[in-house]
């Protein structure tokens, strides 16, 4: 499985997603990251990980259409079977989705479909002042609407007392780093396909 990573930050999912396949715990060829932000850590963990690291900037775009279209073409260019959004943190245009349907993945750092539209640190700080008992993080397949596409897998995290938006996080972001690679395993392997919607 060929696999493309989008990300804009930090990048510590990426780190995992390599870290699991050095490891031989996911069976996937990283052929290239994609980052739309300058000086992002994530680029740099992709150097690291010597894994062809391309920067395609929104501002050097004229629209958001022309952005994505050089976005899916770095991602056919490089023969990509799956794309995983690790930290991604602006909305693709359909012009990637159609091209890529149900075999890009994202993780959003709560349990969807709470807390869906926004990015880290919001997740985590809507489920805190909303008074949820539990939050976590979910990964799902990517469509045309935001954080809304069929759900693959979740990890729960009860939210304790005192809880702050950086300890709730880094408890999600533990859960992230185990279940993303072990999704995209289930990917690698043919085990995951959507179903239709009725109880199994
Ligand atoms: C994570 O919480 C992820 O769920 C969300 O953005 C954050 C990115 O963190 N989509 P990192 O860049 O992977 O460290």
């Amino acid at each position: 499985m060929r696999l493309g990573l989008l990300a804009s930050g930090r990048g510590s999912n990426v780190e995992a997603i390599l870290t699991a396949i050095h490891d031989g715990r996911l069976d996937a060829q990283p052929v290239v990251l994609i980052c739309d932000r300058a000086g992002a850590p994530a680029l740099e963990v992709a150097r690291r990980h010597i894994v062809p690291a391309e920067l395609i900037e929104r501002a050097s775009y004229a629209t958001r259409e022309a952005w994505s279209t050089a976005i899916r073409d770095c991602l056919l260019a490089n023969r990509v079977d799956e794309v995983a959004l690790a930290g991604f943190a602006a909305i693709l245009d359909p012009v990637v989705v159609d091209a890529f349907e149900g075999r890009i993945l994202n993780i959003h750092p709560s349990l969807l479909p709470a807390f869906a539209g926004s990015v880290a640190p919001e997740p985590q700080a809507a489920a805190l002042r909303e008074g949820v008992r539990s939050s976590g993080c979910t990964v799902h397949i990517v469509t045309n609407d935001v954080d809304a596409g069929p759900i693959v897998a979740q990890a729960a995290v009860p939210v304790l007392r005192d809880e702050t938006v950086e300890s709730l996080s880094a408890r999600i972001l533990v859960e992230e780093h185990r279940l993303y690679p072990e999704v995209l395993q289930w990917v690698a392997e043919g085990r995951v396909r959507i179903a239709g919607t009725e109880a199994f």
